[in-house]
């Protein structure tokens, strides 16, 4: 694991984007794990721009979204497959044949979670997972007690997961759906590079039990310090409680 730490936000977001860029370029058909939320925001927003004045070019990418709300369909402008859309995938010339989200309104989770395991596999596999940290330690929606082994299948939001993500929901945590399709801890960890990008003061204790604290269920992200090729991209805020 190796930990890297930037000045500030936007820096953080520059060299993740920098890196995530170098990566594209160096496959011509590459396989893209990819994470939502505000930590994602920015980064999107560099790529795009690398589309547009660079030529960065998105046209081999292949993308699996981590994770997806349990009832909110392809639709819905807070799912995360909306979330995509608007932040990356309607600007820049990713083939949207090739980009997958887990599907929120399957009927049967169980079969959805194999077939999207399915296609992960289909294409040969995930070569660099993007990832965020949750307060309560959760990457992907793998939120405490998920099995370090655990494939992609429905999960409970816990309470804190849901008051974090309200604010799309009119800061109302009840109107957060209690339950989200996500890939697993054991599915993230195949993935052949992996790069968690946490901004601010807010994710600096969970960061610092995830980096240096022993590896539990109890906190999903403990799991990556298992894996060989993981990069952990911080700003000063979320470095602070790092020893
Ligand atoms: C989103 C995801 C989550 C977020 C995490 C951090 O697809 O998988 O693990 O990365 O909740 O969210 P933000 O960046 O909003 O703090």
């Amino acid at each position: 694991m190796e930990v890297i730490i930037r000045p500030d936000a936007e820096k953080t977001a520059q060299l993740a984007a920098t890196f995530i860029a170098r990566k594209i370029k160096e496959k011509q058909k590459i396989v893209l794990g990819l994470a939502t939320g505000r930590t994602m925001e920015r980064i999107y927003a560099i790529l795009v721009q690398m589309h547009k004045n660079e030529g960065l070019d998105f046209s081999g990418c292949h993308s699996f979204n981590l994770d997806e709300y349990i009832g909110l369909s392809a639709e819905d402008p807070n799912s995360y497959r909306s979330y995509m859309d608007y932040h990356l995938f309607r600007h820049v010339n990713i083939d949207l044949k090739n980009t997958h989200v887990p599907n929120g309104m399957a009927q049967d989770v169980h079969s959805e979670g194999k077939r999207y395991e399915e296609e992960i596999r289909k294409v040969g596999g995930i070569d660099l997972q993007l990832l965020g940290i949750g307060e309560t330690g959760h990457i992907g929606f793998n939120e405490p007690l998920s099995a370090l082994m655990s494939r992609t299948r429905d999960k409970s939001l816990t309470p804190h997961t849901r008051r974090q993500n309200a604010e799309m929901f009119g800061g109302d945590p009840e109107k957060v759906p209690s339950r989200a399709m996500t890939m697993g801890v054991g599915t993230i960890l195949e993935a052949r590079s992996i790069l968690l990008v946490a901004l601010g003061e807010s994710k600096a204790s969970i960061l610092a039990k995830a980096v240096e604290g022993p590896i539990t269920s109890m906190i999903s992200a403990s799991a990556l310090q298992l894996h060989s090729a993981c990069r952990i991209l911080v700003d000063e805020a979320a470095a602070s409680q790092l020893s």
